[in-house]
């Protein structure tokens, strides 16, 4: 349990080949699980108040990040990016879909006000939360929506926010979705690095459920204490 009462459930999805990786070197990542696996995804997306994603998955995917259920959720969540410099281009689908979905893009304080300011006149809402050695403090844009009275997250990725959120231990489940096949070393790794030598100190995981779906696995853990 969080000190914090005001910080949401935070959830990372992870889908990945057998060996963990999210994207080839070439960054091509679409799509590496099956449609059942993304159809779950979607049915995640729907349950959440809100998605994230670092700003390398906004930029790399240009996604959407709507949740294409049928029939739709009654109100689609909250879309939330970490972008350190305000640095996205006030453009692309996430720009495209607010007709049908709040946009929030959290950045550092002391980031540039002009590009702070053309995120705002492209209809995305901003915030500020202070900066971290990955980027921004992942807990305290956290709790800056839970503030804002979301009390469920799911986190998206990519592999670098996925390392900042568990290096945080801000995760509380994993929903992993695995496809049958291999990327290599050379793909991008779904956690990037922790900075582990002990592996005592390795973040350990308890599975409370294994279904299949289709050719893939779908794996869902919660933090071991
Ligand atoms: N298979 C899948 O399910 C899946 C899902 C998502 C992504 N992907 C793939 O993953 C790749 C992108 O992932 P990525 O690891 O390069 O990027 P990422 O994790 O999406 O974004 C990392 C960037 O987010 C910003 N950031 C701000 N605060 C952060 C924090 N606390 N922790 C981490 N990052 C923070 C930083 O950029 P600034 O300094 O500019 O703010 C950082 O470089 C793409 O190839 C994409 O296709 C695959």
């Amino acid at each position: 349990m969080h000190a914090n009462m005001a910080r949401p459930h935070v959830t990372l999805k992870l889908a990945t080949s057998l060996d963990g990786r999210i994207a080839t070197a070439s960054g091509e990542s679409r799509w590496i699980t099956s449609p059942e696996s993304r159809a779950e995804v979607q049915r995640l997306r729907a349950a959440a108040q809100a998605v994230m994603v670092g700003a390398g998955t906004a930029r790399a995917d240009d996604p959407e990040l709507l949740a294409r259920t049928e029939p739709p959720p009654p109100r689609q969540p909250l879309r939330v990016v970490l972008d350190t410099g305000f640095s996205l281009r006030p453009h692309g689908r996430l720009f495209s879909a607010l007709d049908r979905a709040p946009l929030l893009i959290i950045g550092a304080p002391d980031a540039d006000p002009k590009a702070r300011a053309a995120l705002e006149a492209a209809g995305a809402q901003t915030a500020v939360a202070p900066r971290a050695p990955a980027g921004i403090d992942v807990e305290a844009a956290l709790d800056r929506l839970g503030a804002d009275g979301i009390a469920a997250v799911l986190v998206e990725g990519g592999g670098v926010l996925a390392a900042s959120l568990i290096a945080a231990d801000a995760a509380d489940r994993l929903e992993w979705f695995r496809a049958p096949v291999i990327l290599g070393g050379d793909g991008r790794p779904s956690v990037a690095a922790l900075a582990l030598s002990r592996l005592a100190d390795a973040p350990a995981w308890r599975r409370v459920a294994l279904r299949e779906l289709g050719p893939d696995l779908w794996e869902s853990y919660e933090r071991a204490s």
